[in-house]
């Protein structure tokens, strides 16, 4: 049962692959608040097929479009804008791919193209969005823009290798470029710190069993599961956050201000 809270709102949601993602599930929180959204995806991933179980579930239409491509972006703003019928009030990056860690290449070993293209597709396509959604004026006022990161962009968790640099670049870019968006658009730009979450991108991390594990335990409340983080992300597509900018925001169960937990000691 929804509240409302996105009623008339458009958004564009990137990064929906299966039903785990994290951005599957805000796309149904959202268009259960009354968003009206287009999808979107690289074509590699559009291949696999699931995403269309969600759009004819939500009635919403999926643009393919490589978020490193800016011919592709500008391409997904028109479209989306025709078939919503307006400027866009919100939009999701829930991207991130390593191409060391997906070929096994240790952090100190890195290879630099592979880097080159992790910091592209985890990161720099942050602030190509929003320079597409800029350029064509795509942006309604009181906007919102918002991508998901993670701690390793302020503490050490070796196994999360150069994606941590990849995170810390993404939330530069959201103080950075929502100065501007502020400024011109009075459009607001964060990033959400979510707890290590089941999917294909997580698990996709070196240990990631026993790391969900260990911060689970070291959470007071727990992992925040992936439907929390979509109640949290329609909270910041909502009028409630308006002044709510370029900001890190954590939502990971208390993770981020704990220093020890006597839960993980074996006393
Ligand atoms: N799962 C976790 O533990 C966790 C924790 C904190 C933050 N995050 C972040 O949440 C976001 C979503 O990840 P997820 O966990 O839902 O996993 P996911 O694998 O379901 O989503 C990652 C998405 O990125 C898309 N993608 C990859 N390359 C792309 C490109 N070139 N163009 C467009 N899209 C591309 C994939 O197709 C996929 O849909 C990521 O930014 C991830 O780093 C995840």
């Amino acid at each position: 049962m929804g509240h409302n809270l996105l009623k008339g709102k458009r958004g564009i949601i990137f990064g929906a692959l299966d039903e785990n993602s994290i951005a599957w599930k805000v796309a149904v929180k959202c268009v259960e608040e009354g968003a009206s959204i287009t999808l979107t995806n690289a074509p590699a991933a559009l291949r696999f097929g699931e995403i269309n179980k969600l759009a004819e579930q939500l009635n919403a239409e999926i643009i393919p479009a490589d978020a490193t491509s800016l011919q592709d972006l500008e391409h997904l703003f028109v479209r989306s804008m025709e078939l919503l019928g307006g400027k866009i009030d919100f939009v999701l990056h829930s991207i991130g791919m390593s191409v060391n860690m997906r070929k096994k290449k240790h952090y100190t070993e890195l290879n630099y193209e592979w880097m080159m293209k992790t910091l592209d597709i985890s990161a720099i396509s942050f602030h190509k969005v929003m320079a597409t959604g800029l350029k064509l004026d795509a942006f309604n006022e009181w906007g919102s823009v918002l991508a998901l990161s993670y701690i390793a962009a302020q503490r050490v968790f070796p196994d999360y290798s150069e994606m941590a640099e990849a995170k810390a670049l993404l939330e530069s870019y959201a103080r950075s470029f929502g100065y501007h968006l502020g400024t011109l658009k009075k459009v607001r730009v964060n990033t959400i710190s979510q707890s290590p979450t089941m999917t294909t991108a997580g698990s996709g991390v070196k240990g990631f069993d026993a790391f969900y594990k260990y911060a689970e335990k070291m959470s007071p409340l727990g992992n925040a599961p992936a439907d929390a983080c979509a109640d949290y992300c329609v909270t910041l597509f909502s009028d409630l956050t308006r002044y709510v900018t370029m900001q890190n925001l954590f939502h990971d169960g208390g993770f981020s201000n704990m220093g020890m937990n006597p839960a993980l000691l074996d006393l």
